[in-house]
């Protein structure tokens, strides 16, 4: 299935960022997957390699996984938009209509347990809410069945350290739900 969705997006030209990107960033990690991170779109290291979450942050998230008891390869990682917004600004409207659909598709196809949303773009993307994320995290909301937890995006705890609790307390949650123990 998930093969399916990357043949049917082929060299995606559905919006201005092909012009700019090197690659296509799909998704990685195991399509049976219990858990699914989605974040907002490709920055540099991304773009570079065609793998999501492989630069500073994406270290952040695989040692937020590595706590939450997992391997990088047992969980599934995605995003909203699948090329590089040129300098990492953000996603235009246009360019979320245009690859949400692939998003909603790869969610089908992996039917995870749970979907932790990375920041204000995959919260604000999938739950259809305009609400702020400083108010969305930590509150378990619900997509097409599938229970969502939305909380900090790890480029902003970079920024912002002292918030690592609160995504903690939010992972913690979630680890609640799957029946995990912390990892190393
Ligand atoms: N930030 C994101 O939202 N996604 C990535 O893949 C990398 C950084």
């Amino acid at each position: 299935m998930l093969d399916e969705i990357r043949r049917e997006l082929g060299d995606c030209q559905r919006c201005n960022l092909c012009s700019t990107r090197k690659n296509l960033v799909f998704g990685s990690g195991n399509p049976r997957a219990e858990l699914v991170f989605v974040g907002e779109g490709p920055g540099e290291n991304e773009d570079l390699q065609g793998v999501p979450f492989v630069g500073a942050a994406g270290d952040l998230l695989t040692k937020m996984i590595g706590a939450m008891g997992y391997r990088r390869d047992d969980v599934y990682i995605c995003n909203v938009v699948k090329c590089r917004p040129p300098g990492n600004r953000n996603p235009e409207p246009e360019e979320v209509a245009a690859c949400e659909p692939f998003l909603r598709a790869q969610l089908a196809a992996i039917q995870p347990k749970v979907v932790v949303a990375l920041g204000k773009f995959a919260a604000q993307t999938l739950l259809r809410d305009s609400t702020p994320i400083t108010r969305l995290r930590g509150n378990w909301r619900t997509y097409e069945g599938i229970q969502l937890m939305p909380t900090f995006h790890p480029a902003y705890l970079l920024r912002s350290p002292a918030e690592k609790r609160k995504a903690w307390e939010d992972l913690q949650a979630v680890m609640k739900v799957l029946g995990k123990q912390p990892g190393s």
